[in-house]
């Protein structure tokens, strides 16, 4: 049997990078990448197709969807929370807007088939708005219905593709002579901050983390843009690229929710800094919080109840905070930058 073919968008980014890793290495699928970039060659070399290109370009996703048999889509693509301080419409076009054409094109895909095309939609701690620090403490692990108030366009975006995600998977054309046809099946995490050790993430808010990392290893002192108390939820990568995987095969059935919280473990900037300090003996890191990021970071979860994935399927992440710098982050970064 021909394997099927999944879409990546965004397939540069810092996710994108390692799930075509992990998708390319268990070799169940093949990859169409798409991205505003070309794609590099490492990475073009375990795609079937590399396309480059806008997400908001109808034709360009007509033309893909009708070269491919796409049967699932991870849509990475997005412009992040910082980034989306500084630029707030445009934000907006790429993240709901081109959000939208993808729903569009996954859901003719998905009449076409006669079966649901699987649509896995990274969400974010950012659809959370806790209003000040106390309270954000007094919550601590925060449900997916709760605080769901987003400080930044990033987050408004997020939550409200959450939204059209689940209209799309159960009433789509409700109304008339396509209610029969198949509709797309869509699924979203809401992801912590990511750590990985091969990339640093750009235009983020949750960058603290990574950034502290890479500088250390590097050996270039961190100016953190938050105060060392201020403490999210982090994931290590490799985490991060299991838990899309295991959504995309869970069985529909078993799931209560369209949108699930994922987590891994809670850290302070200070914490994080302890451990980089531990690993990098001399690692330099100083605290210039910047007003508006700071406030940012105070309104997301100091942690999220992700119960409801660990028993609908299955998610348990290998890396808590210790494994994740001791047995990933440390020894794979100082391998990475040994080598120059
Ligand atoms: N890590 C992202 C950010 O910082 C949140 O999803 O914008």
């Amino acid at each position: 049997m021909p394997k099927g073919v999944v879409l990546i968008t965004g397939s540069n980014g810092e996710i994108g990078h390692s799930l075509i890793d992990r998708i390319a290495a268990e070799g169940r699928y093949n990859v169409v990448s798409l991205d505003l970039t070309p794609a590099p060659d490492e990475l073009r070399a375990k795609c079937l197709a590399s396309y480059t290109g806008n997400i908001m370009d109808r034709f360009l996703m007509d033309q893909i969807a009708a070269h491919h048999e796409i049967e699932a889509v991870f849509h990475l693509a997005a412009l992040l929370s910082t980034r989306g301080e500084r630029d707030p419409e445009l934000a907006h076009q790429v993240n709901v807007e081109g959000t939208l054409n993808l729903l569009r094109v996954a859901q003719q895909q998905s009449a076409r088939l006669g079966r649901p095309v699987r649509f896995l939609f990274p969400s974010s701690i950012a659809v959370y708005g806790l209003p000040d620090v106390a309270t954000k403490r007094e919550a601590g692990r925060i449900g997916e219905d709760e605080w769901n108030v987003p400080v930044t366009m990033y987050g408004c975006n997020k939550l409200y593709c959450e939204h059209l995600g689940r209209y799309y998977t159960r009433y789509h054309r409700q109304l008339g002579a396509l209610s029969n046809v198949a509709r797309l099946d869509f699924r979203s995490m809401r992801f912590p901050g990511l750590i990985s050790a091969d990339t640093v993430p750009t235009g983020g808010t949750s960058d603290f983390g990574p950034e502290m990392l890479h500088a250390a290893a590097k050996g270039e002192p961190y100016a953190c843009f938050v105060g060392p108390e201020a403490a999210i939820p982090f994931m290590a990568m490799p985490d991060a690229v299991t838990a899309l995987v295991q959504f995309l095969d869970a069985d529909k059935e078993k799931l209560t929710r369209v949108v699930y919280n994922v987590g891994a473990f809670s850290i302070s900037a200070a914490k994080i800094a302890e451990r980089v300090s531990a690993a990098f003996p001399g690692s330099k890191v100083t605290y210039e919080p910047d007003a508006v990021r700071a406030k940012i970071v105070d309104s997301w979860p100091e942690d999220v109840d992700d119960s409801a994935a660990r028993n609908d399927w299955g998610w348990n992440p290998k890396f808590d905070a210790a494994r994740a710098f001791d047995e990933y982050l440390v020894p794979r970064i100082r391998a990475r930058y040994a080598k120059g």
